[in-house]
C-alpha cells in the first residue's frame, strides 16, 4: 500500500525507516498563527535569494519549457512567489499560474508585483485537487514542498499534476543516507526554537528518496526521471505514459 511507504522508500532500511515523523511542519498546522507562517515563508525567500535557489529552480523551469514558443507554466506551493517572478523575468512569453494551498500567502503574492503582472494570475490552488482543465499548462512546478505530502497525497498530486500539465517538475530536498542524515539532525536540533530551523527539520525528517519518488511515479502510472544528490536537491520530472 503507498500509504505506508515509508519516506525512504520500499526498500528503506530499518535505520532510515526511523529518520521519518508523522509531526507536521509549522507551515502545515492550523493551531499555528499566520504571524510565524509569514516568517517562516519570509525567510525561505531570503535564504532562496541569499544561496540562489530560486534562479537555479527558474534554469530547471527554463530548461523544461525550452522548446515551448509561449509556455504556461503553473507553480504550485509557491510560498512568496520568487519561482515564479524569476522565470516572468527571464522569459519575455511566459504566462504563470502562481498558486499556493495557504490563502495568506496567496494574498501576499496577489498584494506582490505578481497580482499585477500582466503575464501573472495569483490563485488558491491545492495540489491534490487542482482545479484546472486537462492539458491547460505545459509545465507544472512544486519547489521545496513535496515533502509536505504524505505518500498519497504525493501521488495524487503527481496525478494532477500530469493531467493538468505537459509534465510535471518537483524539485525538492534530497533524503541523505542515513548516517549523513543523523549529522544533519543533530546539527539543527539546537536551533529548533526558530521557526524556519523546526520546519527545516521535520522537512528532512519526511523527504522522499530517490526510490520513493519512483514509487509514488510508478503508483500513478507515470514516467519520472529521477535526479539525485544527496548534498543539493533532487529533481523528479513526471509525464503522463503514452
Ligand atoms: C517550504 S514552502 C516552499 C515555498 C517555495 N516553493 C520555496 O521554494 O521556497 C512549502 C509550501 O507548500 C505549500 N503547500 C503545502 N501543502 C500544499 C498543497 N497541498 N498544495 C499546494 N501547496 C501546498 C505551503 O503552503 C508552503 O507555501
Amino acid at each position: 500500500m503507498i500509504a505506508d511507504m515509508p519516506r525512504g522508500g520500499p526498500d528503506a532500511s530499518c535505520l532510515d525507516r526511523l529518520l521519518q515523523t508523522n509531526r507536521q511542519e509549522y507551515l502545515d498546522r492550523d493551531d499555528i498563527g499566520d504571524d510565524v507562517k509569514r516568517g517562516i515563508v519570509a525567510a525561505l525567500d531570503r535564504v532562496g535569494t541569499m544561496f540562489r535557489e530560486h534562479d537555479r529552480n527558474a534554469e530547471l523551469v527554463l530548461r523544461e519549457v525550452a522548446d515551448i514558443v509561449d509556455p504556461k507554466i503553473l507553480e504550485l506551493g509557491a510560498g512568496h512567489g520568487a519561482l515564479s517572478r524569476t522565470v516572468l523575468e527571464q522569459h519575455p512569453t511566459a504566462h504563470v499560474t502562481v498558486s499556493d494551498v495557504n490563502s495568506e500567502s496567496v494574498a501576499a503574492m496577489a498584494a506582490s508585483d505578481l497580482g499585477d503582472h500582466p503575464r501573472a494570475s495569483v490563485r488558491t490552488i491545492d495540489a491534490t485537487a487542482i482545479d484546472a482543465a486537462d492539458g491547460e499548462f505545459d509545465l507544472a512546478v512544486f519547489a521545496l514542498s513535496f515533502h509536505h505530502l504524505n505518500p498519497t497525497q504525493a501521488a495524487q498530486a503527481l496525478a494532477e499534476g500530469t493531467r493538468v500539465a505537459k509534465a510535471m517538475l518537483v524539485i525538492d530536498l534530497p533524503r541523505m543516507p542515513s548516517p549523513l542524515h543523523i549529522a544533519k539532525l543533530a546539527i539543527m536540533a539546537p536551533l529548533v526554537w526558530w521557526p524556519f530551523a523546526h520546519d527545516g527539520l521535520i522537512s528532512s525528517l519526511r523527504s522522499y528518496s530517490p526510490s520513493a519518488l519512483r514509487a509514488l511515479g510508478s503508483h500513478a502510472d507515470l514516467d519520472v526521471d529521477v535526479s539525485t544528490n544527496p548534498f543539493d536537491r533532487q529533481v523528479l520530472v513526471a509525464r503522463r505514459r503514452t
